[in-house]
């Protein structure tokens, strides 16, 4: 994969509080193999896929087309010329999902390397995304991302979907804190062990599955722009529950694989998202009957682990997962800013 070398911008040195002297420069090509090195480093906690190659790296960190190299600041100790640490910003996309939208930053992945921190590396770091996003347009910051907002890692990072910070990986509350950004906002890692949880039995479900057909098809059906650039490059498959006659559509959801988290976890995964049943059809139980069926199906494939996002308040979906065996095994975190 080629890139530009970036010349846009002199690197400045910059003297961290212990005489240490780091440069901070957009990203180089030859950088790949020493951030691919750093991030298996940083113990980066259990939401962060480990084991994968370089490739992989490049493929999910830097082959969007919207990839810009002065997004990506490196942090690099001026003595050693090690890697000390790098901050990637990006933007959310805008309403339509049919691009950018340069009035919302985000800052996609940041990571100090034990050995340089609470030594204001990753302060610099998230100083410089920042004055990157203000250059492009930008009026607000979201560190982490937040849902379906983060433009990069996508496969690599928070399981589904790389969504926020995981919590469990730094004391990110008492660093963003401490240089403005407001409250963190939670994201709610829902999953359901396939292998030691049974399904629930009940009337209506046994009704359902006389008089509904499970459809799955493996075309995206109009999916947007951010879709393609975000789970394009991972497997996908639709799912549709169809009245038996009419073949009306009652409910229907997607998954997208987790193969790349094999290695850190040791078993199959999948995520489940974008459940949906349509007005007319709501409070029947459609949507309890589509996630067990899809948990039924992922089991005869040896997927072990399924996963679903959701949002905190998002009591309609809590209430779903937690019907359909779902457990909050873990949390994301993001924090906002105004530039
Ligand atoms: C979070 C992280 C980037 C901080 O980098 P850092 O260079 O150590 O941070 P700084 O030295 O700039 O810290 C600035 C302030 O944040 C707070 N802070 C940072 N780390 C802290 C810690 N471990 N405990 C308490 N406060 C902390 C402190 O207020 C600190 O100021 P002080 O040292 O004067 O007290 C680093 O710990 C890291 O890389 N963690 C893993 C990152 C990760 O999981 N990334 C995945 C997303 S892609």
């Amino acid at each position: 994969m080629a890139f530009v070398i970036s010349l846009f911008q002199e690197p400045e040195p910059s003297l961290a509080k212990d005489n240490l002297t780091v440069l901070y420069r957009p990203f180089h090509n030859s950088d790949p193999p020493k951030l691919h090195q750093l991030w298996h480093q940083c113990a980066l906690g259990p939401n962060a896929a480990e084991g994968f190659s370089c490739d992989v790296f490049e493929l999910f960190a830097c082959s969007q087309p919207y990839w810009d190299p002065r997004g990506m600041i490196v942090a690099q100790d001026e003595v050693s010329g090690r890697i000390a640490g790098f901050v990637h910003a990006g933007f959310a996309p805008n309403a339509d999902q049919s691009g950018l939208d340069h009035s919302k930053g985000t800052i996609c992945g940041l990571m100090v390397h034990p050995d340089f921190r609470r030594r204001k590396v990753g302060s610099e770091l998230v100083r410089r995304a920042e004055d990157y996003l203000r250059s492009k347009g930008a009026k607000s910051v979201v560190a982490g991302g937040g849902p379906e907002q983060n433009a990069f890692y996508t496969g690599i990072y928070g399981g589904l979907d790389p969504s926020g910070f995981c919590m469990k990986s730094a004391t990110w509350p008492q660093f963003f804190q401490s240089f403005g950004y407001n409250e963190p906002k939670e994201i709610l890692i829902l999953r359901r062990d396939l292998v030691r949880s049974k399904d629930p039995v009940n009337a209506k479900l046994l009704r359902h599955r006389r008089h509904l057909n499970l459809v799955i098809t493996d075309r995206p059906t109009n999916e947007s722009w951010w879709w393609f650039v975000r789970y394009g490059h991972l497997d996908s498959l639709r799912f549709e529950l169809h009245e038996k006659g009419t073949e009306n559509i009652v409910a229907s959801g997607q998954i997208i694989g987790m193969d790349l988290y094999i290695p850190k976890w040791g078993v199959r995964s999948v995520g489940i998202r974008e459940i949906y049943v349509p007005e007319s059809q709501r409070r029947h139980g459609y949507a309890q009957a589509l996630l067990l069926e899809i948990c039924r199906r992922l089991k005869g494939e040896s997927v072990e682990v399924v996963e679903a996002h959701v949002l905190p308040d998002d009591k309609v979906i809590l209430d779903l997962c937690n019907l359909a065996k779902f457990e909050v095994t873990d949390r994301l975190i993001t924090f906002h800013r105004l530039l």
